[in-house]
């Protein structure tokens, strides 16, 4: 059973990972509309994934006894400089991130809550995970430089990296 406390920080969460899906959301469509597809790809593939992470919060919340409620978010931004400057603003979103899931992990801990404590373990990793994604996506960048036919080349490698997919029904459960 979900403390009063863990539970809104738990829905605190939900609300980031739901405002981090329409900020790739609309990062994806930026890049569109650059006609860079890989890229684009890319964003939207990170996009599905954040609403996975919102939903498997979503679950865990109304199986411990609590509920899990999501508000409105204000619009994220539409547009940008360069592809670098989309990657250094993902770089600085999933640290904050990273920070609030921290911050989380310690109120679990104050509260004894471990089997919260135990589910966040897979976003401690995940977020890992981003953090490197974003900084090996940054190198890439810094040494591609102005070449243009570099970023060409960057775009179809970025259609490699696209996560799959989320079709199932259940995604994220
Ligand atoms: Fe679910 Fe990228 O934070």
């Amino acid at each position: 059973m979900l403390s009063k406390k863990i539970e809104k920080l738990l829905n605190e969460q939900v609300q980031l990972e739901s405002e981090s899906s329409l900020y790739y959301l609309a990062m994806a469509s930026w890049a569109e509309t650059k006609g860079l597809n890989g890229v684009s790809g890319f964003l939207y593939g990170q996009s599905d994934e954040e609403r996975v992470h919102m939903l498997k919060l979503f679950h865990f919340i109304n199986e411990r006894g609590g509920h899990a409620v999501v508000g409105g978010s204000k619009s994220p931004r539409t547009q940008y400089k360069n592809v670098k400057e989309v990657f250094e603003e993902v770089l600085k979103h999933e640290l904050g991130v990273t920070s609030e899931i921290n911050k989380l992990v310690d109120a679990c801990l104050k509260e004894k809550d471990y089997t919260t404590h135990n589910f966040l373990q897979w976003y401690v990793t995940e977020q890992m995970e981003e953090e490197k994604q974003a900084l090996t996506i940054l190198d890439k960048l810094a040494l591609l430089g102005d070449d243009k036919s570099g970023l060409y080349l960057f775009d179809r490698d970025m259609a490699a990296m696209a996560p799959a997919p989320v079709n199932a029904p259940d995604a994220g459960k």
